[in-house]
């Protein structure tokens, strides 16, 4: 598909299918650096709904054995963050004393990865380093100045511009997720 037209806005391609897997392989590289000598299985806990295809390929390109679960929190409503978490589920195993691993399809604002950070931490994770398949650096500096803390996402896919984008687990308004490419809406 060349473009998506939706409620006015245009989307073009950002990503090709072939380029988004180029990235996992190189997000799941710095996986296999950082966790080869861990001796406890990690946990690879995935942020439902968007992170499931990154997380999927994710699977297929690491070289040790995690256990996988998942946990669902939301904060977008349509094109913006609403700025807290709306909903929690999960996470669907224990992450008490474990060294966890979110994964995330895109850290933006980073208000998201800070309530997960801090969720891992009441719940007991022994450690939480967030793996990111795309990060938006601008919102989330300006966000993390005024919350005074400044944790970067420990493993980025690719950085990218502060624009809205749909496609490969992303959504709007919970529709796209399930395109193989991703989006970028035009301004
Ligand atoms: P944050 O809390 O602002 O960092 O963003 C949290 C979540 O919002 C991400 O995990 C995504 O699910 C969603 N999100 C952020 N930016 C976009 C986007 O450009 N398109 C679709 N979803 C997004
Ligand atoms: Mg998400």
């Amino acid at each position: 598909m060349e473009k998506i037209e939706v409620n006015g806005m245009n989307f073009v391609p950002m990503f090709r299918h072939q380029e988004i897997v180029e990235i996992v392989k190189g997000v799941a590289a710095k996986l296999n650096e950082a966790y080869r000598d861990c001796e406890e299985k990690p946990l690879l806990l995935c942020t439902l709904n968007g992170a499931l295809p990154f997380c999927g390929e994710l699977m297929m390109h690491i070289n040790f054995d995690p256990d996988i679960a998942s946990i669902k929190v939301s904060t977008y409503e349509g094109t913006e963050s609403t700025g807290k978490i709306n909903k929690l589920i999960g996470p669907t195993t224990s992450v008490e004393g474990r060294n966890v691993i979110i994964v995330e399809d895109i850290v933006d604002t980073g208000i998201s990865l800070r309530n997960l950070r801090r969720i891992m931490d009441e719940m007991g994770a022994k450690s939480a380093k967030v793996c990111t398949l795309l990060f938006k650096p601008g919102k989330f500096h300006a966000e993390e100045k005024k919350s005074g803390s400044m944790i970067l996402p420990e493993f980025v896919g690719k950085e990218i511009p502060d624009a809205f984008i749909l496609g490969y687990g992303l959504d709007y308004n919970e529709s796209f997720r399930c395109l193989k490419d991703i989006y970028v809406l035009e301004d």
